[in-house]
């Protein structure tokens, strides 16, 4: 079972005073990152994500005393868990108004959010024509180039595209992956029509897409594609697809807050 965990930043507005108590929480490390960020929102971001990573990891390992989670980074920053149990994994995503959070006992998982937005005087059409030859592929680009829906093609296509990228994003951070990789070398094939005319809800799915990384196959993944809200879509990557069998293999929960409280 894959255990999700989803906060909206934006609905979550801790007063200056607990936002100092929910740093105290946290090792000099991680309040030193967090301050580093030069706007409120990344600082938001930031620290609900270490925060989040602690309640994950108190719901799925509680025999762990608080006092011994210890997250270390791997040489291209995967944070993990110092002397977990075997098989445990988690990972993180945070960007737009969410961040979300992703734990397995017994595989290793990758999550990516993306909010569907462009900047002032960006067109989408404009924004995807800079991705045309660059971090896609062109089978990629036929799939995006496919989804059309008729009362906005544009925005359809964005959508797919963001889709894709999250897709490429969730499975390199499951394995770990570093920045500069290049995302050409990793094709995913979407069925036809599964995405065809969609903007925005899509379902859970696993058969209906696949991974190659330099033209081969890799079997045996398992990828959720969904959304938070419209503008948010998220894609959860389970090495293991075996564990996904039968209905309440993801268990999400939504946070509506966090206090000191809850990690005493
Ligand atoms: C570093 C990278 C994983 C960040 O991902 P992102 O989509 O920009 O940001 P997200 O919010 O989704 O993820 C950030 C979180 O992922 C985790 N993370 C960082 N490096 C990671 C890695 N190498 N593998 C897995 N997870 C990683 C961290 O928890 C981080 O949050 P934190 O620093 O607050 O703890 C990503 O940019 C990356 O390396 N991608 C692969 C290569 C690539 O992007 N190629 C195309 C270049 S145009």
């Amino acid at each position: 079972m894959i255990e999700v965990m989803v906060l909206h930043c934006a609905h979550w507005t801790p007063s200056p005073e607990e936002t100092m108590a929910l740093l105290g929480i946290l090792p000099a490390s991680d309040r030193e990152r967090i301050r580093k960020f030069h706007f409120e929102a990344d600082r938001k971001r930031s620290l609900a994500a270490c925060l989040l990573t602690r309640l994950l990891i108190r719901r799925m390992l509680p025999q762990l005393p608080p006092s011994d989670i210890a997250i270390e980074r791997t040489e291209h920053g995967r944070p993990f868990l110092r002397n977990a149990p075997q098989g445990f994994d988690f990972n993180l995503s945070h960007h737009g108004d969410f961040c979300i959070i992703v734990g397995c006992l017994q595989s290793r998982v990758g999550v990516d959010v993306m909010k569907v937005e462009l900047n002032a005087n960006e067109t989408a059409d404009k924004f995807l024509d800079i991705f045309r030859d660059f971090q896609v592929t062109p089978h990629e680009w036929r799939q995006i180039e496919a989804c059309r829906a008729p009362e906005d093609p544009s925005w359809s296509r964005l959508h797919a595209f963001f889709r894709l990228w999250c897709l490429k994003e969730a499975y390199t951070k499951t394995l770990g992956l570093g920045l500069g990789l290049d995302f050409k070398t990793i094709e995913f094939k979407v069925r036809d029509g599964v995405w065809s005319g969609r903007d925005g809800l899509v379902e859970a799915f696993d058969e209906d897409v696949s991974v190659s990384t330099n033209g081969v196959l890799q079997s045996g993944w398992y990828f959720h594609v969904g959304y938070l809200d419209t503008l948010h879509p998220f894609v959860i990557a389970v090495e293991n697809k075996d564990l996904m069998q039968g209905e309440d293999c993801l268990l999400f929960e939504k946070v509506l807050s966090m206090s000191v409280e809850d990690f005493k």
